[in-house]
């Protein structure tokens, strides 16, 4: 035949097709995440995410050593407290799990990314991401709660903060009490558009974060909806954002592009616990293949438009990345 245009060309050879490459990944691209626990010797295994792991603090510096060998920035760091209670005291504690955690890692590495979720839930008894009030989340009382958390996070040495709330006006009220505080410096990577998500599911078993009664559609957003998620991104930006994120990642990839076409921001996409999950299952029964299920995963969020990836499988990307 005679076919001028033939595409094929360009994927003839394995050279060929490194040169036209139009997204590669690498170590940079990657924050893992990490949950820290109270206790001594503990390294063990999430069951629903495995790989992952529940640290006790003297386990950290091993941890951070490995993921700074592979050449990855950084983590985001999520807690599990000794206690919980009404008001979620426990994560503004000076001497909580989570400001240990920022304390003792930046004490010895001090470059090294730290970024910590911000969130009540994993330390309201009720587990909801607010105060709570007959059965309501009450937005205007809990940003007060969320600006004192963040000092604390930011006191113990945080790079940045990570509001994971959905509450409304919130960017703006802890970019103002960091400022208020001395922390200008400290950055904010909003959850911007994070939606009310059934992905979710193995993270409230890592973090026991799951809410007693009720849900989280008042506030975390309709999967829907697409120019709501517009607009949420637009208000953190004008509130201060620095990185704004899309949440979970892949089944809302349209979100990611639209987020990487609207703004001239860093974008990031958090590949979540259930999208995590559902590879490794499939992989156990020897359905799917998970370094290459994973990495087209992965590559499919950047080419999306994500320039950070938030994944569980950060250190084994790397080292797949690596062998080839
Ligand atoms: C806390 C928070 C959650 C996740 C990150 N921060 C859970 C939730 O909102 O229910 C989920 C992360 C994951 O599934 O990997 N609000």
């Amino acid at each position: 035949m005679n076919l001028k245009k033939r595409p094929r060309r360009l994927r003839s050879s394995k050279n060929i097709r490194d040169l036209v490459k139009e997204t590669r990944l690498s170590a940079a691209d990657f924050v893992k995440p990490l949950f820290v626990v109270h206790g001594k010797n503990i390294r063990k295994e999430i069951p629903s995410m495995p790989d992952n792991y529940h640290l006790s603090l003297d386990q950290l510096e091993k941890e951070i050593e490995n993921l700074i060998a592979l050449g990855i920035r950084g983590i985001i760091l999520f807690g599990l407290p000794k206690y919980k209670d009404q008001e979620g005291s426990s994560a503004w504690q000076q001497d909580g799990i989570v400001q240990q955690a920022v304390r003792q890692i930046k004490e010895k590495f001090s470059d090294f990314l730290v970024i910590t979720d911000l969130c009540m839930c994993q330390y309201t008894d009720h587990g909801h991401c607010g105060i709570l009030k007959n059965g309501e989340i009450k937005n205007d009382a809990t940003l007060s709660r969320l600006a004192k958390i963040a000092i604390s996070h930011a006191e113990a040495g945080a790079d940045m903060i990570a509001p994971s709330d959905m509450m409304d006006g919130r960017v703006g009220k802890i970019r103002e009490a960091l400022d208020q505080n001395g922390f200008k410096e400290v950055a904010i990577m909003a959850y911007s558009a994070k939606y009310h998500s059934a992905f979710y599911g193995p993270f409230r078993d890592a973090a026991h974060s799951a809410p007693g009664e009720g849900d989280r559609s008042s506030y975390q957003m309709d999967a829907a909806n697409s120019d709501e998620a517009l607009r949420e991104m637009e208000l953190d930006i004008e509130e201060g954002a620095d990185i704004i994120m899309v949440k979970p990642a892949l089944s809302y990839l349209d979100i990611i592009q639209r987020a990487s076409d609207n703004f001239n921001m860093p974008i990031a996409a958090y590949n979540v616990s259930g999208e995590y999950a559902m590879v490794k299952a499939a992989a156990e029964k020897g359905w799917i293949d998970e370094k290459s299920v994973a990495l087209e995963i992965l590559t499919s969020i950047k080419r999306a438009g994500a320039d950070i990836i938030i994944t569980y499988w950060a250190d084994n990307a790397v080292q797949w990345l690596n062998e080839k």
